[in-house]
């Protein structure tokens, strides 16, 4: 299969290319994975004489019939796909039940709305008849699944925020069933820095988004990323989460470790030596690799979250814990080591409490070097094959990344800087670099969700190039 470098393409293209992609707050590789998805889209106000034309049909919708879909209509021109979205899916079976907010109500009509779905369109919380008829908390809760398209700034704003003053927003405060958005607004509002916030928490929040698409807005003549998903992408994004089954799992059949959180290592039976990791980072790697289909062992410090789905944890305190288990885990084909292993524990734990004697305590606390289970994993006869560490650094990123990676015996580092005015530890967002022997990749500050995903695709990837290769 042909490839692209990025770094042999001429200058002035790699210019027009960063340019772009700073505006667009992705990398270039993503930038030029846009382009090229642009290509495959159909082309900005083109009359599309019939849906063969730009039906993918690579995905099965037959999942769809009988499915009850919430269509919450956002208040935004793209707001008329809906009306061809509605057809669709409705052709495929499903029963399309529509909520316009008042804002939507300048661009579609209830009529039109309601004529094409066959059902009664809700339009306002206080509406005394709908909330006779059927209030907010059944609305939410008769649905397989809720679809918001288009979802404007101000929606994704509130959906973020967690604002519940009018029907739509009250039906996804209210919901228990997941949730799809589709985000359209002007290019500006969409790389808008509050935007890219909320995005991030409610990628965290479990939301799921398709789009926007790259290419031309009806509104204005601009062009950039903020285009309405097409009707067909979203039914087939709808179909991909109502059957899930139906999808293949490319990492069948692979067994990955993972290490995640702190470790405590005990002075005495109520002290510890710690850290502020929080396990969020590992345990959504792991379960973005249980969502990939792969067989997932967590050895988990003590952290404050959950247990991931589909994942088999096993909670540890201590670094030696952990190694064992993750020693215990082997073989495995995959390894990535997120946890913060304290590098030093007490030399002598005591038995008990440490009393303070005539108010002094002791003069010091003499450490000892844990184990370095990456390190152990990295020169192990039974190596996982694909073995990645984390750096956690304050300085120097990329330098002590590399050496990492050497010493370690490792094939990606993924690098952060975990400077206590990034926030990294214990908060919510990532900034990371990808580190191989031959490549350095710079991500966008992401959510730690999206960095799970970003990198079990790369994952997914590897594997497929080994697959091809072989
Ligand atoms: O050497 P440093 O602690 O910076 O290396 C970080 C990487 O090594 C992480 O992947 C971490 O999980 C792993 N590590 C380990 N055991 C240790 C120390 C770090 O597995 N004792």
């Amino acid at each position: 299969m042909a490839s692209i470098t990025i770094r042999n393409l001429d200058e002035a293209t790699k210019q027009a290319l960063r340019e772009r992609a700073a505006r667009n707050g992705n990398s270039m590789e993503e930038e030029v994975r846009l382009l090229l998805n642009e290509l495959n889209q159909p082309q900005p106000f083109r009359a599309v004489s019939s849906a063969a034309e730009v039906e993918p049909h690579s995905i099965d919708t037959s999942g769809l019939a009988g499915k009850r879909i919430l269509l919450i209509i956002g208040g935004g021109i793209a707001a008329y796909k809906c009306l061809d979205l509605i057809r669709r899916l409705r052709e495929r079976g499903a029963v399309v039940r529509p909520v316009l907010t008042p804002a939507a109500e300048e661009f579609v009509t209830p009529l039109s709305v309601g004529a094409i779905s066959g059902d009664k369109v809700f339009t306002d919380l206080f509406d005394r008849e709908d909330e006779h008829d059927i209030g907010h908390i059944r609305l939410s809760r008769e649905a397989d699944l809720i679809v918001v398209a288009p979802a404007t700034a101000d929606m994704m704003a509130k959906m973020a925020n967690g604002h519940a003053n009018d029907l739509a927003s009250t039906v996804l405060m209210a919901t228990n069933k997941p949730v799809l958005i589709a985000p359209a607004m002007n290019p500006q509002m969409w790389s808008h820095s509050a935007t890219q916030r909320n995005r991030v928490t409610l990628a965290n929040d479990g939301i799921h988004m398709i789009g926007p698409n790259a290419g031309e807005m009806a509104e204005s003549g601009e062009a950039g990323i903020g285009r309405m998903a097409e009707p067909m992408q979203l039914v087939e994004a709808i179909a991909k989460l109502i059957s899930p089954i139906a999808e293949p799992k490319p990492l069948a059949g692979k067994r990955a470790i993972l290490t995640s959180g702190p470790t405590h290592e005990p002075i005495d039976p109520v002290r510890y030596i710690a850290n502020r990791s929080s396990g969020k980072q590992g345990h959504a790697i792991a379960e973005a690799l249980a969502n990939a289909g792969a067989e997932v062992i967590l050895v988990s410090g003590p952290v404050a979250i959950p247990n991931p789905k589909g994942v088999e944890t096993i909670r540890v305190q201590t670094a030696r814990e952990m190694q064992a288990m993750v020693e215990a885990s082997l073989p495995a084909d995959i390894a990535i080591m997120v946890a913060a292993v304290a590098d030093w524990r007490s030399a002598d734990e005591a038995d008990e409490k440490m009393k303070k004697e005539n108010g002094k305590g002791p003069d010091s606390l003499k450490l000892v070097e844990n184990p370095d289970i990456l390190k152990g994993l990295g020169h192990h006869k039974k190596r996982p094959s694909l073995l990645i560490g984390f750096a956690a650094e304050t300085e120097k990123l990329e330098k002590h990344a590399k050496a990492k990676l050497k010493r370690k015996n490792a094939d990606w580092i993924v690098a952060n800087d975990v400077s206590p005015e990034g926030g990294v530890m214990g908060g919510d967002r990532n900034t990371v670099k990808l580190i191989s022997n031959s490549d350095i990749e710079a991500w966008p500050t992401l959510g730690k969700v999206e960095v799970a995903e970003r990198l079990v695709q790369k994952i997914i990837d590897h594997f497929d190039v080994e697959t091809l290769e072989a």
